[in-house]
């Protein structure tokens, strides 16, 4: 996959790894679109890279998805590689019932719905280029879960499955389905709970995946186990019960 040139929508682009992508395919001349809840962190990054084109989109919402299809391609024509990176992950206590499921952000909708719900909307556009790309930004976890976040986990194992299925469907298409899985990362992501839970190693840093990311593509290698994400991956294939308890002790 050419990794110059490209027409790139990020959502959840103004933060964390989804910034840290914006920047390294800006820096590699790609026109890039993103977008997010949150104005005035889209503003942030517009002051950053004033070529980058931002949207204020609230992805849970079907209208305001279906209003950010339609803006992108209309404004956007070439538009060939649909990144979706935009996701929130919660601790949840499941012996503290129903309350504690709902009172918080829903991470299926999300984490799960809202990139098989765009992959929708953008395959047709996509099917029309020569070459153009779905990356799914999934997590280590979705190979391995952490018992204390496991609608999150559930989410991620599910947009694996997902993408090796449009893999499949895909692969006689113009489009290339990639999965970047990243390890911990020094990001917004649930901080409250790792400061909460007082967790010292924060991670890699978003830029680290970027890079990571880019390499990769260019190289057409589709499934992106970054760092410890290899480990939790070739874990789950071949001891899954030991790195199951590894990680959750
Ligand atoms: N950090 C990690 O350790 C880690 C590890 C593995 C995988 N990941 C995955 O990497 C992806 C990016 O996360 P991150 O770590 O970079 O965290 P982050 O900085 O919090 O980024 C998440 C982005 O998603 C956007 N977003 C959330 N809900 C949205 C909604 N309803 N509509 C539109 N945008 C929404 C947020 O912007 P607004 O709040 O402004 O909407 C934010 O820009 C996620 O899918 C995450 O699961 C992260």
């Amino acid at each position: 996959m050419k990794i110059k040139g490209n027409t790139i929508l990020i959502t959840g682009g103004s933060t964390g790894i989804g910034f840290a992508l914006a920047e390294a395919f800006v820096k590699e001349g790609n026109t890039v679109i993103i977008c997010g809840r949150r104005e005035h962190k889209l503003k942030e990054a517009k002051n950053k890279y004033p070529q980058i084109h931002t949207r204020v989109c609230d992805l849970t919402k079907e209208t305001e998805r279906e209003a950010l299809y339609n803006w992108v391609r209309f404004e956007f024509k070439d538009i060939n590689i649909l990144i979706n990176n935009a996701g929130i992950q919660r601790m949840i206590d499941f012996r503290k019932g129903i309350s504690n499921l709902s009172d918080g952000e829903n991470e299926i909708d999300i984490n799960l719905t809202v990139p098989i719900q765009l992959s929708a909307y953008f395959i047709p556009e996509l099917l029309n280029k020569t070459e153009s790309a779905i990356i799914n930004v999934s997590s280590g976890l979705g190979f391995v879960p952490l018992a204390i976040m496991p609608v999150y986990c559930a989410t991620k194992a599910a947009m694996h499955s997902f993408s090796l299925s449009l893999r499949h469907q895909l692969k006689n298409t113009s489009i290339k389905v990639f999965e970047v899985i990243p390890p911990m990362v020094d990001t917004e992501l649930d901080k409250g709970s790792r400061d909460e839970r007082g967790q010292r190693d924060k991670g890699i840093a978003p830029a680290e995946v970027a890079r990571a990311t880019l390499k990769a593509l260019e190289k057409n290698e589709y499934e992106i186990a970054i760092g410890m994400a290899q480990n939790l991956r070739m874990g789950a294939r071949n001891n899954p019960e030991q790195v199951f308890q590894g990680i959750n002790q």
